[in-house]
């Protein structure tokens, strides 16, 4: 009876990163201070996602090729990570994300009026973006604050329970700007930087990745070793 064929380690594309063209300086230097607090610097793609988010509004092709070039992997992974996440936005959306949540305690509390009268009075379907970029409107599921039914999320900032004449008023206040104290543009999840706190040691980090590095060219070698036999 033959040998089993063992399963090739999956190969790698050799990675030439470019220097990034798209992130702003202020976002790259803050990039690369996530970075250096991860012994492996593919572990701070979500974070730079966000990061990215908080320049361009959305996750913008451009900045997955920066952000690719930046951690060490490619752009298919980037994306690949960033659409399984619902915060994470692979498509232009408004300078407002109004979620409405339509799970069962929110149900019953009158959602699907709600998220109706919100389609119908912004002309546009769930998922779908004004004319004007201001809204982007969502169905989402519980987002735990069940007791504040029918619950309303706009930039992940909790806005309390909504009635369709509330509503109108929310989406009146989000396109003066009433609301931009409280709520930041899409993208922002906090507008506080920290200054102190957790500090990576740049050499111990490298020490690390490089011990990282070594076990996984031995994992490798060891399985190409037993593809060969
Ligand atoms: S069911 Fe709507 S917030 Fe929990």
């Amino acid at each position: 009876m033959s040998e089993p064929t063992p399963i090739a380690a999956p190969r790698r594309a050799s990675l030439t990163p470019a220097a990034p063209t798209h992130l702003n300086a202020d976002i790259l230097a803050r990039a690369r201070q996530l970075i250096a607090l991860y012994p492996e610097a593919r572990s701070a793609l979500i974070p730079l996602c966000h990061l990215a988010q908080e320049q361009d509004g959305w996750l913008t092709p451009e900045a997955m090729v920066d952000i690719a070039g930046l951690v060490g992997v490619t752009p298919s992974e980037v994306l690949g990570t960033a659409s399984f996440y619902d915060m994470l936005h692979t498509e232009p959306v408004g300078r407002h994300v109004v979620a409405v949540c339509t799970n069962i305690a929110c149900l019953l509390a009158g959602a699907a009026e709600l998220l109706e009268h919100a389609e119908d009075s912004l002309g546009i379907g769930s998922g779908g973006t004004t004319s004007d970029g201001a809204i982007t409107i969502e169905e989402a599921e519980c987002l735990a604050d069940c007791d504040r039914a029918p619950c309303v999320q706009v930039n992940h900032r909790y806005v309390g329970a909504q009635t369709p004449e509330s509503f109108d008023r929310l989406v009146a206040d989000l396109r003066s700007g009433a609301r931009d104290a409280d709520i930041p543009s899409h993208g922002t999840l906090i507008r506080v930087q920290r200054t102190t706190g957790i500090e990576a040691d740049p050499a111990a980090v490298a020490e690390e990745r490089r011990l990282a590095a070594e076990a996984r060219a031995a994992r490798d070698a060891s399985r190409t070793d037993g593809g060969a036999g």
